[in-house]
């Protein structure tokens, strides 16, 4: 039987500088199916840049990586950075968060986008410019814009161009760290829709990174909560919207704005645990209005019932890692 497209499996991150080390990321697993789709939730500071930039090789040195990357059953991570070199871009590929803000102001647009396609496919200048037409049309910037400069480019157009210059390989997995985050609603909606229709048509797994559990649900198929570096529940988008078992999604999902309620906005009142000093128990607990005597006392592991995973001493289900 063929492997899951990707497999992420007890993925930690400790960043050790020197004073103090932060345990950022603390066991994160989870699988995505050819052309699936995977919002990832949480706030500022759970961890969500530093989970996939692990996946992709891209941490500095004082950053320690344990886990499996599984791609195709390959375990990415496995042959340090030589190894990870011949997947990055051309197997897995990234839009950085900010990066609509990352171009370089004195070159063009469409030599920025080239770039990686010279030097990961060893294409001559001529097929790297035909391939940069190719990519800003699929986008929806007109082939003729590969000459301009950033600052001649709305924001909407340059995450449009970071989008096409992570598709410039042709990979398989796409993870996209808050490209929609700086643009204003309507512009955020278009490239939403554009992600979704442009993996769709070219058959790339997505993963998606968002404060918004909104701007997840137009995207993904499948939501993964993230809070204090773990997932805390996981499964279909539909599910956890309507019968969120983990406190912490609940929260989120109370905190959705209603234009039509009276309401105002509810927040999550507390903070999340500082993740540079050990704490005992579930982290969630000191916010979590059914904190038990056991939540104080031990961190909950992760349990499935058969269509999601949730870490929570409220919910009883069967163990799985
Ligand atoms: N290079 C680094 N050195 C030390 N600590 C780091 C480094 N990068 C991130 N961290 C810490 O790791 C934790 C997770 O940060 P990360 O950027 O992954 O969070 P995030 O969920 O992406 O947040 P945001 O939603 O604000 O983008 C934070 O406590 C952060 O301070
Ligand atoms: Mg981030």
């Amino acid at each position: 039987m063929r492997p899951p497209l990707l497999q992420v499996r007890d993925l930690c991150v400790e960043f050790d500088s020197g004073t103090r080390k932060v345990d950022a990321v603390r066991g994160v697993t989870f699988t995505l199916d050819e052309r699936g789709r995977l919002g990832i939730v949480g706030e500022s500071g759970c961890g969500k840049s530093t989970a996939v930039l692990a996946m992709m090789g891209l941490l500095p040195p004082n950053a320690e990586v344990s886990g499996q990357v599984l791609l195709d059953g390959v375990d990415i991570l496995a042959g340090g950075d030589a190894g990870m070199r011949r997947h990055r871009w051309c197997d897995i590929a990234m839009v950085f968060q900010g990066a609509m803000n990352a171009f370089n102001p004195v070159r063009t647009v469409g030599e920025q986008i080239a770039e990686p396609i010279r030097l990961h496919q060893n294409s001559s200048r001529r097929q790297a410019a035909e391939r940069v037409r190719e990519l800003l049309e699929l986008v929806g910037i007109g082939a003729q814009r590969a000459a301009h400069y950033p600052h001649e480019f709305s924001g909407g157009m340059r995450q449009r161009a970071a989008l096409a210059m992570a598709l410039a390989c042709g990979p398989k997995v796409l993870l996209a760290d808050e490209p929609t985050t700086a643009l204003d609603v309507i512009v955020q909606a278009e490239v939403l829709e554009l992600l979704r229709n442009v993996t769709d048509q070219l058959g790339v797994a997505l993963v998606f990174i968002s404060h918004d559990l909104p701007a997840v649900a137009q995207v993904a198929e499948r939501v993964a909560v993230m809070y204090a570096g773990r997932i805390v529940e996981e499964g279909p988008v539909s599910t956890l919207l309507t019968d969120a078992r983990h406190p912490y999604t609940t929260a989120l999902v109370s905190a959705i704005p209603n234009p039509l309620s009276d309401a105002g906005m509810c927040s999550i009142p507390g903070e999340p645990p500082r993740l540079d000093a050990p704490f005992a128990g579930c982290p969630y607990a000191p916010r979590c209005p059914s904190a038990h005597d056991v939540c104080r006392e031990l961190e909950p592991p992760a349990t499935f019932d058969g269509v999601r995973t949730v870490a929570c001493h409220l919910v009883s289900t069967t163990e799985v890692h």
